[in-house]
């Protein structure tokens, strides 16, 4: 484990990341409806999905149960206590999400217990001197609008828009930071292409206007937030693949490459042109290409989800994004970054090598002004359910008690933040 301090600029932000469906527990929306229909398939789909070890280690997948969100890890009534834990570990920003199927149940009917209950959350981090990052959408819909077909309604846009018109007004003095959209790419190629999430398409035509859709709704979105607020800042979250072939001569696997990237990470800034105050980045993969579009990674050292740790990624993807927005100085938010490690042997080490390689961008004059670890507690992860252990606080799954792990401790220690 690397013993030494990491040093951040004057103002950098600190903090973790969540979603409001994968820690709240109690929602009803398309994904609750999905798990219950999926949760016996997945259980019994796991021996062919994992390696071996990862079987041994987490029997948990083979249980439906894992795959049902249910009251995930209660944050929705124990978000002050998270955020104590959160203050506890020196953090001085927070990124959550705003459940669309809590605040508009029903078509065009706005809960105002809802809102009020979000205007709490963001009391707290306030009363903390936590700096909020809001979401307003991390991929869950109510269930009026997945059945009107969801990002591919063809009101989408404008249901989105006036939801964020919604949010922006009644929290304008809380937030000053939004992210509009998690993850357009991931959304979109999981629900659209590859046939995983809900709806469980697999059409690049209705990919390709589903990706569009959300390109739009973003612009729409980032022209209500200034309206609204012109001193708010608003981006969306973008997951950024650190792309390169594995023959760095061979032309073909550089072609598969660009073209990759192209639609993986860079798209998006060609649909979304001068739409951003700040780049929001999500970083968790690297991909050895070739044209047989497998995956050449040596995997040294891999998280328990098997995905390689690779933090030069990090620093690789922020001169891409900041290249795709032509312009050098504009400011980056790492908004997403980090392992699933139950043992919690790799954490503390892989957030430091990442910031290290954060700090490498920054001394090359980027303009890197945050970084949010995910998550920030154990949480659902999706299609896969509650195995995978992304936490710096450990969730005992029975009692929902909470606890620190060390490595949270072991950063807390290490991690500085020039005064
Ligand atoms: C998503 C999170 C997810 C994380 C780890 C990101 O793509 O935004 O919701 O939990 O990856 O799988």
């Amino acid at each position: 484990m690397q013993t030494k301090k990491i040093v951040l600029p004057k103002g950098f932000l600190w903090g973790a990341s969540s979603s409001s469906h994968q820690v709240e527990g109690g929602n009803k929306n398309d994904w609750t409806v999905w798990e219950k229909k999926n949760a016996k398939r997945l259980a019994g789909e796991a021996p062919k999905k994992w390696e071996n070890w990862q079987q041994g280690n987490f029997p948990e997948m083979f249980r439906p149960e894992n795959y049902i969100s249910g009251q995930a890890v209660d944050h929705y009534r124990r978000f002050e206590e998270d955020f104590d834990l959160a203050k506890e570990l020196s953090h001085n920003a927070h990124r959550l999400s705003l459940e669309w199927s809590r605040i508009e149940p029903r078509k065009g009917v706005f809960d105002e217990r809802a809102l009020r209950h979000y205007g709490k959350v963001l009391k707290a981090l306030q009363a903390k001197n936590i700096e909020p990052f809001v979401t307003i959408w991390h991929w869950t819909l109510p269930l009026w609008l997945s059945k009107e077909g969801g990002i591919l309604a063809e009101h989408f846009p404008a249901y989105f828009e006036r939801l964020t018109e919604t949010v922006a007004k009644r929290f304008k003095k809380q937030v000053r930071f939004w992210i509009t959209i998690n993850e357009p790419s991931i959304v979109v190629s999981n629900g659209y292409l590859r046939g995983a999430w809900p709806p469980n398409k697999k059409c690049p035509r209705e990919a390709n206007r589903a990706f569009k859709n959300l390109a739009m709704s973003h612009n729409l979105a980032y022209d209500k937030i200034k309206s609204i607020d012109p001193t708010a800042q608003a981006g969306l979250a973008n997951n950024m693949i650190f792309l390169e072939p594995k023959y760095r001569f061979c032309v073909v696997d550089q072609a598969i490459v660009m073209a990759y990237r192209h639609f993986a990470n860079e798209r998006i800034y060609k649909l979304t042109a001068g739409k951003h105050d700040f780049l929001g980045l999500n970083y968790y993969f690297h991909q050895k290409l070739r044209f047989t579009l497998k995956n050449y990674n040596e995997n040294k050292e891999v998280t328990d989800l098997g995905w390689e740790i690779y933090p030069e990624g990090l620093y690789r993807i922020i001169k891409e994004a900041v290249k795709c927005a032509g312009k050098k100085d504009i400011p980056v938010y790492i908004t997403e970054n980090g392992l699933a490690d139950r043992s919690d042997e790799k954490r503390s080490g892989f957030v430091l090598a990442h910031l290290k390689q954060t700090k490498r961008a920054i001394k090359e004059g980027y303009n890197v002004k945050g970084y949010f670890y995910w998550a920030l507690t154990d949480n659902f992860e999706w299609d896969k359910g509650f195995w995978p252990r992304f936490g710096l606080i450990e969730i005992d799954r029975n009692s929902q008690a909470r606890k620190i792990r060390k490595s949270a401790l072991d950063l807390k220690e290490k991690v500085r933040i020039s005064k």
